[in-house]
């Protein structure tokens, strides 16, 4: 009962509205026996049986939620799936608010990229993604550019970085993009980074950091030891579909899929103390995620 107060709060104009779990009540497992953990544990035993007929929950229950393959797949937003259903389930996927979010933040970051390389007109730009995943907004850029831009695309995870290096390969951009596995968050590996950025994105990395002190303590090193001219990440600030995500799909360790949602003002304050200043923040129109680029 007392947390399903904290999820109803009346609003001063008399209307209930639903606020989500906090981050801990998400990290922490459901009572066996509640309503709630067996909606949310039968939602999960369908979406992971019937559901992988749509290729889009395949892809995430499979590489996971968080994985640079399911963000990809959502960004084509093609519906696939085995015979009819899979197909009709995959649209339903595809049109749910998180994935509309992903699309529309894809879209803010690419303008937001071109802008920053706008701003430098002809100078060469050296572009470094700390988890790029597929990085298809560079390759978008990269595409139709003329500008003289350089990417370092990194990411943990070597199997993304694979099919991000056959895109590059198939768009012959293979002497303009390198790739680099690494964990963002190991100090070792940020400095292996020897070239200074102009611009370094990070986007998708910290709401998968579950612990506020590491995602401030990787401000400072970047600032510290990359101290690239600018920088470029997003927050997800609210998301009504959060408790569903984190109860009934799966990370890419095969996890529970529990994000860690933040203020914006938060985040901003926190790359200030590392550093940063001039946030440009736009949200996407469902409210979901902030998008900041910064100045070094
Ligand atoms: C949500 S996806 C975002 C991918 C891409 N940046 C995008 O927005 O489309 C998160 C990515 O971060 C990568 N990742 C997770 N933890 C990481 C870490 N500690 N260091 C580097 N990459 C990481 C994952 O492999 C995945 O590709």
């Amino acid at each position: 009962m007392a947390y399903m107060q904290t999820e109803r709060m009346k609003r001063g104009n008399g209307m209930i509205c639903r606020i989500s779990p906090s981050f801990k009540q998400l990290k922490n497992p459901l009572p066996l026996y509640s309503p709630r953990y067996i909606y949310y544990r039968l939602l999960g035993l369908l979406l992971e049986s019937v559901g992988r007929l749509s290729k889009g929950i395949d892809t995430g229950f499979t590489h996971g939620f968080d994985s640079g393959m399911t963000m990809n797949y959502i960004y084509i937003n093609k519906p696939q799936g085995s015979l009819f259903i899979g197909k009709y389930l995959d649209r339903i996927f595809l049109d749910q608010v998180t994935c509309k979010a992903f699309r529309s933040i894809k879209q803010i970051q690419s303008d937001m990229i071109n802008g920053y390389l706008r701003e430098r007109s002809e100078k060469a730009t050296f572009i470094v993604d700390l988890a790029s995943g597929k990085a298809d907004y560079l390759y978008d850029i990269l595409r139709e550019t003329t500008s003289n831009i350089e990417v370092l695309l990194c990411d943990i995870s070597e199997s993304v970085l694979k099919e991000s290096r056959d895109i590059a390969k198939k768009l012959n951009l293979g002497n303009k993009v390198k790739f680099k596995q690494g964990n963002a968050l190991d100090t070792e590996n940020l400095r292996r980074i020897t070239r200074k950025p102009n611009l370094l994105i990070e986007v998708g990395l910290y709401g998968i950091i579950h612990d506020d002190e590491s995602v401030k303590r990787h401000l400072s090193e970047v600032k510290e030891i990359l101290n690239p001219d600018a920088i470029l990440f997003n927050v997800q600030t609210q998301n009504p579909q959060i408790e569903l995500i984190a109860r009934s799909l799966k990370n890419q360790d095969g996890e529970r899929c529990v994000w860690h949602l933040r203020p914006i003002d938060l985040v901003v304050r926190w790359a200030e103390e590392a550093g940063f200043r001039n946030a440009e923040i736009r949200m996407d129109p469902f409210n979901i995620y902030a998008v900041v680029l910064m100045r070094g």
